[in-house]
């Protein structure tokens, strides 16, 4: 059983989930636009993880017995300038999504709700990696500026990355 404010905060959160994978969806759909397939790729696996991400919070609210509402979502920006931009508009958005994160783990700490504080540190660790990884892309783009090899290099390694599978 969970606190009407720890369900609040937790329902707002499966929101920014969605609304998370919604937004890489939406830089992959750029990405594809602009021609670069290994960036689109990278970012529909991340719109995979954000999924499992979401579904991840949905199923500890239900555990709880919380009736789930879902609510609406915003459209997310269509256009996003270079390929550099669309990672430094990902890392701010990661960024946010840490600053909630945290305060809603400050929350469960407040109210002594060890089982939430537990779920929310699996997504604490998940936001720390995943700021580091879009970090070293942005740097390598830095690096390359709008040289043509160097980001079609870069555009192949992002196609690499392969699905981590479910974990939720
Ligand atoms: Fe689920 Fe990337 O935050």
């Amino acid at each position: 059983m969970i606190s009407s404010t720890m369900e609040k905060a937790l329902l707002s959160q499966l929101n920014d989930e969605f609304y998370s994978a919604y937004i890489y969806l939406a830089m992959s759909a750029y990405c594809s636009h602009l021609e670069f397939n290994g960036a689109a790729s990278w970012f529909k696996l991340q719109y995979e993880e954000e999924h499992l991400h979401a579904t991840r919070i949905y199923n500890y609210l239900v555990e709880q017995g919380v009736h789930v509402v879902l609510g609406k979502l915003p459209a997310p920006p269509s256009e996003y300038g270079k390929l550099l931009d669309v990672f430094k508009a990902s890392l701010a958005h990661e960024q946010s999504m840490t600053s909630r994160l945290n305060d809603i783990s400050d929350q469960a700490l407040k109210e002594k709700d060890h089982a939430t504080y537990n779920l929310l540190q699996w997504f604490v660790n998940e936001q720390v990696e995943e700021e580091a990884t879009i970090g070293g892309i942005i740097s390598k783009l830095k690096l390359v500026k709008d040289d043509g090899y160097g980001l079609l290099m870069i555009d192949n390694e992002l196609g690499a990355r392969k699905a981590e599978g479910p974990a939720v």
